[in-house]
């Protein structure tokens, strides 16, 4: 019987927010990115749970511990005519990995973007996670390599909205 043969996916919960909140700064941590953090068990609370979110997530849960997360919410594709699912985020813990609880993860939110009838997934990955890529392929994912991840931070769109015009 494999290790992970008792998993469930399921709809996270709001008790569940602060673990997921970790989750998510683990991530942080992990794409060396934790500096910019600014999110907070509450925010991540608020956005989960409040009373209009913003996002949803779903947990991986083994033996009542949560061991995995992910954290998504819907866009809109104006030439498909369809809402899409964006995958914000999706975190294993490092002893679980490699036993099949991200394909596992992905499966459910495929599932769930059937349903929901979504044009589309999609995401993004840094271009150093070369794991997480060939993951992704496995999965049936694309890399556009052809687009480019265009921002304003807060303060660009402060600066900007006070611009002339
Ligand atoms: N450790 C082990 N396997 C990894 C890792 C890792 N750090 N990263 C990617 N993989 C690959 C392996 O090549 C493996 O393929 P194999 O089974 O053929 O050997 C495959 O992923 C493993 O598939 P699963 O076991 O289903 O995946 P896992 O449960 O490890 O989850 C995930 C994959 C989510 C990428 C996980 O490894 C993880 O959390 N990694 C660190 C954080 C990360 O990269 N998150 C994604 C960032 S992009 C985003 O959030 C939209």
């Amino acid at each position: 019987m494999s290790k992970v043969s008792n998993l469930t996916i399921r709809k996270a919960i709001k008790s569940d927010s602060d673990k997921i909140h970790q989750l998510l700064m683990d991530l942080a941590a992990f794409e060396k990115i934790e500096h910019t953090v600014e999110a907070t068990n509450e925010s991540t609370q608020l956005a989960l749970f409040g009373e209009s979110p913003s996002a949803e997530s779903i947990v991986a849960e083994l033996d009542n511990q949560i061991v995995g997360a992910a954290v998504f919410f819907h866009n809109y594709s104006t030439f498909i005519g369809k809402e899409g699912l964006y995958l914000e985020d999706i975190y294993v813990r490092p002893e679980y990995r490699g036993q099949k609880i991200g394909r596992k993860i992905l499966f459910h939110l495929a599932k769930i973007a059937e349903q929901r009838k979504c044009g589309r997934m999609e995401w993004t990955v840094l271009d150093w996670n070369t794991r997480a890529i060939d993951f992704y392929k496995e999965m049936g994912a694309e890399i556009l390599e052809e687009w480019k991840i265009v921002r304003l931070s807060s303060e660009g769109i402060e600066k900007l909205s006070n611009k002339e015009q």
